[in-house]
């Protein structure tokens, strides 16, 4: 595991897409697994950047979100796959119809969350996938005592992990759904490379959980462990935690 610990998110940022980036000119037709939510922001702008100079095209490449909310309607704002498209993909060259999201308004997300796992083994497999960690150490939205091979699947958010989301819905706990459709942690540990960022003081727990604590599904992100090829990004408040 690669950890770099930076004082600036937008060097966060840069170092993330220098990483990304030459795997997408090697191979247009990769696949990159987006994260939603505050930590990967400034990766995605320093990716629109590139895609802006002319130096990195998606436009034949293929995006896979890592979760979705369940029961949110696909018109709602904070619907991830709508998050992603405004913060990112609607701002480069990738395809609309490239960027998939798991169905979580469907009648039957279970069925929904099989489909979705399905359909990321059609597409090749996801060659970069892109991670945050939750302060209760999820990764997508794998919450703690799940099983540490799962595939893509129906989970239900901690109280923690609602919490945190609220600022996402004015504040409104209630609003915050329970359930959602998240890539199971076998599903993103097939991934080619992973890149996981994280930052504020409020993540330093579950990061040093993951970097030097032992696996185990209470805290779900240790699993990355024994993944060979993760670099992980922090700011000096998540790191501190770190021996
Ligand atoms: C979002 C996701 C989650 C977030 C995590 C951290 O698609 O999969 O695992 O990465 O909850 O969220 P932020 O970055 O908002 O702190």
């Amino acid at each position: 595991m690669q950890v770099g610990i930076f004082n600036d998110e937008s060097k966060i940022g840069e170092i993330g897409a220098e990483i990304i980036a030459p795997v997408f000119i090697d191979k247009p037709t990769g696949v990159l697994g987006l994260a939603t939510g505050s930590s990967p922001l400034p990766l995605y702008d320093a990716l629109v950047k590139k895609v802006e100079a002319g130096t990195l095209s998606f436009a034949q490449a293929q995006a896979f979100c890592l979760d979705e909310y369940v029961g949110l309607s696909m018109e709602h704002p904070e619907a991830y796959r709508n998050f992603i498209r405004r913060v990112f993909t609607a701002r480069t060259d990738f395809p609309d119809s490239a960027v998939h999201a798991p169905a979580g308004a469907s009648d039957d997300p279970y069925a929904a969350a099989a489909e979705y796992d399905a359909q990321i083994k059609a597409a090749g497999g996801v060659d970069v996938q892109i991670l945050g960690i939750g302060s209760d150490g999820h990764i997508g939205f794998n919450e703690p005592s799940g099983s540490l091979s799962s595939r893509t699947h129906v989970d239900f958010l901690t109280e923690q992990t609602r919490q945190d989301n609220a600022r996402f819905f004015d504040g409104n706990l209630a609003d915050v759904p329970t359930a959602c459709i998240t890539q199971g942690l076998g599903t993103i540990m097939e991934a080619g490379k992973l890149v996981l960022i994280a930052t504020g003081a409020g993540k330093a727990e579950a990061v040093a959980q993951m970097v030097e604590g032992p696996v185990s599904a209470r805290w779900p992100a240790t699993v990355v462990q024994f993944h060979n090829d993760i670099t992980v990004l922090l700011d000096e408040g998540a790191a501190s935690k770190l021996t």
